[in-house]
């Protein structure tokens, strides 16, 4: 059940059996020469459908903006700062709450996400506990790429070739639901350079072609498939667990 698809009756009556939601959170930035830009957050909106397909879940809008600062000397590459990030995400937790949801469940497809939307946690349960109150408030990060699942299976079938950035497990992922998108490009070198990440600047210079120590090349619709199922079963093991709490 999609937030945006629904009409408010509806959504008030999912209030009454659950006051869970599932919010895909991502980022718009460059994933080398055959990765989407927007990957990161097409990928958790894949697993999400697939997720929804299994269980009563309310999938709320995608958050497909985050933190891609080291990305923006590439083209169509578009950041938050972490301070405008943290408050979007308390806007949307905090315009929720007031209507009866209390379980927060952020299927994030980014790495760079992840330090910013823990402060935003922080920052939404400082509220009540500076001021001595109990908060219903139950919030919760759930990174697709780092389910124990996925992690056997990216190794399996990439091995050192999945790097960190323009992973062939992403961009398999991202072909298994938009496989007529693959692109045929050769690149060079085969597995991408790795390195520190300071600014924009330096990651261009570092990382000519957007890639970070990944074989890109080696992504497949369907590889992406497994990876697809894979990813489900790990975010639908965590949702179950969550809504419990
Ligand atoms: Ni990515």
């Amino acid at each position: 059940m999609k937030l945006q698809h629904s009409t408010w009756p509806e959504v008030e009556a999912y209030l009454g059996e659950l006051k869970a939601i599932l919010i895909p959170i991502g980022s718009t930035e460059q994933h080398g020469p055959t990765g989407m830009i927007g990957t990161d957050i097409l990928c958790p909106e894949i697993v999400a459908e697939r997720m929804a397909e299994h269980t009563r879940i309310l999938i709320g809008p995608s958050l497909g903006v985050g933190m891609a600062q080291h990305h923006l000397a590439f083209p169509g590459s578009i950041s938050l700062r972490p301070s405008t990030l943290i408050r979007v995400l308390a806007d949307v937790v905090e315009s929720l709450a007031g209507q009866g949801f209390t379980h927060f469940f952020f299927l994030n497809g980014h790495g760079g996400n992840i330090a910013t939307v823990q402060a935003a946690f922080s920052e939404i349960w400082a509220g009540s506990s500076f001021a001595g109150a109990a908060s219903p408030l139950r919030l919760r990060l759930h990174n697709w790429f780092q389910g124990e699942r996925v992690l056997a299976l990216s190794r399996e079938l990439f091995g050192d070739g999945e790097g960190s950035h323009a992973t062939p497990s992403e961009i398999s992922l991202v072909l298994s639901g938009y496989p007529q998108d693959r692109r045929s490009v050769t690149l060079h070198p085969e597995q991408a350079p790795t390195g520190p990440i300071h600014d924009a600047a330096d990651f261009r210079r570092r990382h000519p072609d957007g890639r970070m120590g990944a074989r890109s090349a080696l992504a497949t619709p369907g590889h992406g498939l497994r990876l697809r199922e894979a990813a489900t079963a790990d975010a639908l093991d965590a949702w179950k667990r969550f809504v419990t709490l």
